[in-house]
């Protein structure tokens, strides 16, 4: 559900263009329901189309040409490893492999206790330190052997008090 305090923020987003040219805050009223919500439902997506002006379809072809907007809820901790050419070429697809394993989820999955979603994604910008991953969609991981992935995930785990 999108509250007042939410459309207050769009209004914010909105604010920032002209008069004519609101729906160039899409992707930042997109980026405050995930903030607040974890995810974008289509019901959001609805309703952003229609405080911006803008066919419900446009706004769901941004949700899903971005990696970024979570398309339905994720653990605390969203995994994303590279899987393009780049990277398969220095052991991208086998970084993922062994999150599957070492996670016990496939690909796409989150894990029982909501800590962790793993999923591939397209180039990072990266490639020369490859495998590459993105934490959060923030935090880019670099070189990413099967001892690095590890420590990631048992540091994670730790954090929150599960090692
Ligand atoms: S192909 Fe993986 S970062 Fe470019």
């Amino acid at each position: 559900m999108i509250t007042e305090a939410t459309k207050q923020r769009f209004a914010r987003e909105v604010a920032k263009y002209p008069a004519d040219q609101k729906q160039s805050a899409v992707m930042a009223c997109l980026s405050i329901v995930q903030q607040e919500q974890g995810w974008v439902s289509a019901e959001s997506e609805a309703v952003i189309a229609d405080y911006l002006g803008m066919p419900q379809i446009a706004v769901h072809e941004v949700t899903t040409f971005y990696n970024m907007y979570n398309q339905q809820p994720v653990g605390k901790y969203k995994l994303a490893v590279c899987t393009n050419l780049p990277c398969q070429l220095r052991r991208g697809q086998d970084a993922l492999h062994h999150l599957e394993h070492k996670l016990g989820i496939a690909m796409g999955e989150t894990t029982a206790d909501g800590l962790f979603t793993l999923q591939q994604c397209e180039c990072l910008g990266a490639c020369a330190d490859a495998p590459v991953m993105l934490v959060n969609d923030r935090s880019m991981c670099s070189f990413m052997d099967d001892e690095k992935l590890d420590q990631l995930v048992d540091g994670l785990r730790a954090a929150e008090g599960q090692a």
